[in-house]
């Protein structure tokens, strides 16, 4: 069974972007549930045999705090044996064991993983029944909606199966793998998915505001959004959204919150294991829209230390707020 989630509104899934840090942040901002960047389940197989030689088990790997419950764990890869093996491996530590069908970069789709999975019924229907058999979890499905504009319809037939097989919630970001990010994520396809379906749909794409959240489940129907890029450097949205949806108004933040906001990201770092070079994206993401951020970004890329960087945005602090 899936967990109560005590909000609407999701984070999405971000490989480089939603660390252990910036989920805790959006969990405390009032996210509903928080999902993992994506990991191969090769990538896990393999850090659970070294960590293992040491006494350490696979949080040490993929990283995250209590406090970010319930807490979705996303894989990807197509291999069957290490499919079962790695989700045996997540099972203990998450809530929900998501299942990645969208990730349109080549370097993924061209191991037969992520987007490129759409068109291949066979083996999807495989997929979700290795997984649902492996593990006592729920586990849950985020797909694109086709790998073509021809094969845009491609999320009915995967839904279809899914749910056949026991998948427990499908979040659809309808676009296609060609499309990538171009264009507008076409929400009538949230929709038309909400309506053949008997379990919960989340909406996802292009929420940047608390009154696209409202409007994406007025339009589509849908149990629950998910926000992505308009989360980035903006954990506030959450609360925004959740008062949006229960009273039509919502406390505005300021740039100064936004800076304060980054101070507590990178004090939350220090207690993971995040590359600095998603740490200074982070950064950069944190500042956008501020009068000078423009000049701000050349210092920041240059940082070459937490310490540098602490000190660039102390002075960026002074300087604008
Ligand atoms: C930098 C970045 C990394 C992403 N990484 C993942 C990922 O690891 N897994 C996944 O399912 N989707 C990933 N996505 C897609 C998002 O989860 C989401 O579906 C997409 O951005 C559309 O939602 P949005 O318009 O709210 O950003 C990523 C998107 C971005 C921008």
């Amino acid at each position: 069974m899936l967990p109560k989630f005590s909000s609407r509104a999701f984070l999405a899934p971000m490989a480089g972007v939603s660390d252990p840090a910036l989920r805790l942040q959006c969990k405390k901002m009032g996210a509903g549930l928080v999902v993992t960047e994506f990991t191969s389940i090769h990538s896990i197989i393999a850090k659970e045999q070294q960590l293992k030689e040491n006494n350490k088990t696979i949080q040490e790997f993929l990283e995250y705090s209590e406090q970010e419950r319930p807490l979705s764990v996303q894989l990807f890869g197509s291999d069957l044996l290490a499919l079962e093996k790695a989700a045996k491996i997540v099972e203990p530590f998450f809530d929900i064991i998501d299942y990645n069908m969208g990730c349109p970069a080549p370097h993924i789709t061209q191991q037969m993983a992520g987007g490129a999975l759409l068109q291949e019924a066979n083996l999807t229907q495989q997929i979700f029944n290795t997984l649902v058999n492996a593990v006592k979890k729920p586990v849950t499905l985020k797909i694109r909606s086709g790998v073509t504009d021809a094969s845009r319809y491609l999320f009915k037939e995967i839904a279809a199966i899914a749910e056949d097989e026991g998948i427990q919630m499908i979040t659809l970001h309808p676009r296609t793998v060609t499309q990538r990010y171009s264009g507008r994520a076409d929400w009538k396809m949230i929709k038309e998915l909400k309506e053949i379906s008997n379990i919960p749909i989340v909406g996802n794409g292009d929420i940047i505001t608390p009154e696209d959240a409202k409007t994406m489940i007025d339009q589509t129907n849908c149990d629950y959004v998910m926000i992505g890029r308009g989360a980035m450097g903006n954990p506030f949205l959450f609360e925004q959204i959740n008062d949006y949806l229960k009273t039509g108004t919502y406390k505005q933040y300021s740039l100064k919150d936004k800076l304060d906001s980054f101070f507590e990201y990178l004090r939350l770092t220090g207690k993971y294991n995040i590359k600095f070079s998603n740490i200074k994206s982070q950064a950069m993401r944190f500042t956008k829209g501020m009068v000078g951020a423009t000049k701000l970004r050349p210092k920041i890329s240059g940082s070459k230390n937490i310490e540098e960087l602490e000190k660039i945005m102390t002075d960026a602090y002074v300087l604008f707020c």
